[in-house]
């Protein structure tokens, strides 16, 4: 998180009606932000595997594409309206499943990411206060829990990854 991606006074209220943590507003926004990273980086792996093999596969990475985009608007909406600004950055996460050439491999990772996200949500929603964010993010972790186990069924076993999801 660097001082640029938050910059409005509104932010430095000791009291915050949105979030619990410690950190208010700014912990919120941060956290945010890392989950904006990864899911670009998921929506460019995704997009990248589309050509990588069969038409299921590919068919299952364009519904995760839109999903993981999808999830990237409703973030940047919401750190906005937090009066945030939005990472530009795309988690490491991208470079590292591209390096994995086998389809299956890099979906099983693709997986892992997808778990690692769902537990970030998982810590981070008893903490927001805010009911339309909590409803988003409630919603953006139902909708990763669905694509794990649709991709899981497919051969990407969310277990099987060896390498950092993040
Ligand atoms: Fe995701």
């Amino acid at each position: 998180m660097t001082k640029e991606q938050f910059s409005s006074p509104r932010l430095t209220a000791s009291t915050d009606d949105f979030y619990l943590g410690d950190g208010g507003r700014e912990e919120l926004v941060a956290a945010l932000n890392e989950l904006l990273e990864a899911e670009r980086a998921g929506a460019k792996v995704a997009l990248a595997s589309t050509k990588a093999a069969g038409d299921d596969f590919a068919s299952l990475m364009r519904q995760v594409r839109d999903d993981e985009a999808h999830w990237c608007a409703m973030l940047d909406r919401q750190i906005r309206r937090l009066g945030g600004t939005p990472s530009p950055v795309t988690g490491a996460f991208h470079a590292k499943a591209l390096a994995i050439a086998d389809p299956l491999e890099r979906l099983a990772f693709l997986n892992r990411g997808q778990g690692w996200v769902v537990r970030k949500l998982d810590e981070l929603l008893p903490r927001v206060r805010d009911d339309a964010l909590r409803a988003d993010l409630q919603a953006m972790a139902d909708g990763h829990r669905a694509n794990i186990a649709i991709a899981a069924a497919f051969g990407g076993n969310e277990a099987s990854g060896q390498l950092s999801a993040k």
